[in-house]
């Protein structure tokens, strides 16, 4: 029988004994993408509704509408919510380090925003978001330094780390606490978030897990180092996920604006449904650490990486196509369960 007529299986239900299977979702998709969403996904992350700058726009001022709107739909249909995120240097208003004057704000006020906004939004989802990102990508790209500076560096200290994870487990003493990271497997950056954390879990401060933001290319990176980072990360006796799976058809140091084609061709998906594979059985060998793996995205009709790094070049990282079916990739990684 080929594919097409083929019944399409849950993907879901089909890794229910190995990990949670979810996608980025936003207050949109969540009604454009609704079947795909409720038969394939056990667990969803909001693309950008519970970022700082979206729920917490004004110092005094909250907006949950989108973000509840999004865990309201998880719960009516039985999908797990992992929270992102609480400490980044993007998408975080100016207001939590300088005052309206432009000056800058203590570290104590500072701390104290924090404080107050991880109390107000962590409570709310109490019991409803299983996981947070508590901390996003503070681990530096560049060989000379360990720590990204940003705001938080600069006006804190280090030890806004360890506040962040203190702070997010004395809130929700139940939620599941992740350090979340991108070029994760690269060699250099990999042993900076491993020592990062190794230093975190030797202090005690309460760190339950390390995200793999996972934006992968077709050829890059390589099986072997994803799989060094695994066990690289899983030695720490610390839960992995990975947290925004996608699988760009462009190379890494591509940024040509020219659009080549308008759709993707058989040889691409094919291609693309090799490095699925290769991915799926990687993380399928690590299922006793890996307790999830999140799509950023559910199908090729919106993914960021079509604005993203060139703006409004055509991409198709997911296992769906732009008309919502099942791609090659969807297939193998189905086929991988059962392997
Ligand atoms: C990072 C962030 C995500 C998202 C992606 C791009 O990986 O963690 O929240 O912004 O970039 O969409």
């Amino acid at each position: 029988m080929d594919r097409e007529a083929k019944p399409v299986p849950s993907l879901c239900q089909v890794y229910q004994d190995h990990f949670l299977i979810g996608a980025a979702v936003n207050a949109r998709t969540i009604l454009t993408h609704e079947s795909l969403l409720t038969q394939h996904f056990s667990s969803i992350t909001a693309e950008n509704e519970m970022k700082f700058e979206e729920l917490h726009p004004a110092l005094d001022r909250y907006d949950f509408q989108r973000a509840d709107a999004l865990v309201n739909f998880a719960e009516q249909h039985g999908m797990k919510v992992r929270g992102h995120t609480l400490v980044w240097h993007n998408q975080t208003p100016s207001f939590v380090f300088s005052h309206s004057d432009g000056t800058a704000r203590t570290r104590e006020q500072v701390l104290a925003i924090l404080r107050e906004h991880m109390t107000t939004v962590m409570g709310r989802y109490k019991g409803r978001v299983y996981a947070w990102d508590v901390v996003n990508e503070a681990v530096s790209d560049a060989d000379d330094r360990e720590l990204r500076d940003t705001p938080w560096l600069r006006q804190v200290g280090e030890d806004y780390l360890s506040l962040a994870f203190e702070m997010a487990h004395e809130i929700d003493p139940n939620a599941q606490l992740f350090y979340n990271d991108y070029n994760e497997t690269h060699p250099g950056k990999r042993e900076r978030i491993y020592r990062m954390v190794k230093s975190l879990l030797s202090r005690g401060v309460p760190i339950h897990g390390i995200g793999l933001q996972g934006h992968y290319r077709l050829g890059q990176p390589p099986r072997d180092e994803i799989r060094d980072a695994i066990e690289r990360y899983a030695s720490l006796g610390v839960k992995l996920q990975v947290t925004e799976l996608d699988v760009s058809t462009y190379a890494w140091n591509d940024q040509s604006r020219e659009v080549q084609v308008q759709v993707q061709d058989a040889r691409s998906q094919e291609r693309q449904a090799q490095r699925y594979e290769e991915l799926f059985s990687l993380f399928r060998a690590y299922k006793d650490v890996l307790t999830g793996v999140t799509l950023w995205g559910i199908a090729d009709d919106a993914t960021w990486l079509d604005n993203f790094p060139v703006r409004g070049r055509k991409d198709w990282p997911l296992l769906f196509t732009e008309d919502h079916v099942p791609k090659p990739a969807f297939w193998v990684v189905v086929d991988e369960a059962t392997r």
